[in-house]
């Protein structure tokens, strides 16, 4: 079959990788892909916000089945229109992905279906948000109700930076994904995620995998989109990973069944691990970047038929099986990253750095420019290798790491850190 892929960042590399791979792809296209992608699958210059244009694409190039990255078309409505017009897909409706396009919308579910998350209150008045805070305390976390691009979310240490925050965000910093608010309490603990498929009413967990959001060594700086992850991920052992799907998982696609919102895609959930058990911080309706690079390193069986049962309501019938061996992925960013950062910078090396035993590196934000790949976005590469446990993977990806020539980028040197001493 033709499958298209969309979005253009390193989660969608490793997913082409993994869909490349498979006896069941004739032929593979990625919308709009990235000069890594371009070596797996044929690139259309459609951005991955162009509904229209992906549709249209589908009819010319013969599309079976559409596999949507990032979570952006799927909150807009891209599953929506892709099934309107008779075409398979792997994501959720938008009505749907307002798990993750409405923060309100999911502690609301939560708080109906009785799903563990952190106190909480919904705002759309300072004052009212102000008095909330007072009366809770600090810590306290302030969080934009919709999509800004991971950066919508404030620790607050204090009532008055709290207040700061709840002006900003309903003074329109994020735009309309702040016309309102959810306060609530903080958690303690050690985060975590886990990611399960679903097809509407089976869910399946994938493998466990970590990430490093902040941008410096030692878990330090401001967040990111993920600097590094790796698989497995020693906090979620089989046992907390069972309690997350029995007490978090299962019940929140049980929940969106009975409130019409079938929920058929990737369901990645943000938890902090506390004393008293797991609590949902969060949910994304897509897989995780970099989690996904390490997640498909690992993965031994074939991905499309897996991605075909969500579509298709089987996912009953479809068992994956994982490797041995532990992945890391080390991101590289362009300097300056998550800030001002610039762009252009040659990459070189990277073919030497690929065909070292058991390494493979996805690109993000990369295109090829007079046949030398250029940096074109914040995170550019993920360098991810397997290896025997977390530690020889970490050896293995920075080895590779080392291979690559871009002085325009840098990486942090401790991914994985907290597997490694545990
Ligand atoms: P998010 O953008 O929702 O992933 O949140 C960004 C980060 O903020 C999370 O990864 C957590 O580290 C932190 N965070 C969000 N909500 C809470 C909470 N209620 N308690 C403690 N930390 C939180
Ligand atoms: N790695 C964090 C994310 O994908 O949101």
């Amino acid at each position: 079959m033709n499958i298209l892929v969309v979005g253009a960042g390193g989660r969608e590399h490793a997913l082409c990788w993994a869909i490349a791979a498979s006896p069941l792809t004739d032929t593979l296209y990625c919308a709009p892909g990235n000069a890594g992608i371009a070596q797996v699958a044929t690139c259309l210059e459609i951005a991955a916000g162009d509904i229209e244009g992906i549709v249209a694409a589908c009819d010319t190039q013969d599309i079976d089945f559409v596999v949507i990255g990032p979570e952006g078309p799927l909150v807009a409505g891209l599953a929506d229109a892709l099934i309107a017009a008779g075409i398979k897909v792997f994501g959720p409706t938008a009505a749907a992905a307002i798990l993750e396009g409405s923060k309100g919308f999911m502690k609301d579910l939560c708080a109906k279906y009785g799903i563990p998350t952190a106190a909480y209150g919904r705002f759309t008045d300072a004052a009212k948000a102000k008095a909330f805070s007072a009366k809770t305390g600090a810590p306290i976390v302030v969080k934009a109700d919709g999509l800004a691009a991971g950066k919508g979310v404030v620790i607050a240490p204090t009532v008055e930076a709290a207040n700061t925050a709840v002006d900003d965000i309903l003074g329109g910093q994020f735009g309309s994904a702040g016309a309102e608010l959810v306060i609530e309490e903080f958690l303690e603990g050690e985060e975590a995620s886990l990611f399960a498929l679903c097809d509407g009413e089976q869910v399946l967990p994938l493998a466990g995998a970590q990430d490093h959001k902040r941008v410096g060594d030692g878990d330090t700086g401001p967040n990111t989109g993920g600097m590094g992850a790796y698989s497995p991920a020693p906090i979620l052992d089989a046992a907390m990973a069972e309690r997350v799907m029995a007490e978090i998982i299962r019940p929140t696609v049980a929940a969106m069944a009975a409130e019409g919102r079938r929920f058929q895609g990737v369901l990645y959930a943000g938890l902090m691990i506390g004393a008293d058990g797991p609590k949902l911080i969060e949910y994304n309706v897509r897989f995780g970047d970099p989690e996904t690079q390490v997640l498909m390193a690992r993965l031994r069986s074939d991905l499309v038929p897996a991605l075909l049962a969500c579509a298709d309501g089987q996912l009953a019938h479809v068992d994956l099986r994982w490797k041995d061996e532990a992945a890391l992925c080390v991101v590289m960013a362009a300097n300056g990253y998550p800030g001002a950062y610039e762009i252009g910078s040659v990459i070189r090396g990277l073919a030497t750095a690929d065909a070292l035993d058991g390494v493979t590196v996805f690109h993000a934000g990369t295109a090829t420019q007079d046949a030398e790949t250029v940096a074109t976005g914040g995170r550019v590469l993920g360098v991810t290798a397997l290896g025997q446990g977390v530690a020889d993977a970490q050896r293995r990806a920075y080895t590779a790491v080392d291979v690559i020539d871009w002085p325009g980028g840098f990486c942090r040197r401790d991914i994985g850190w907290r597997a490694v001493e545990r």
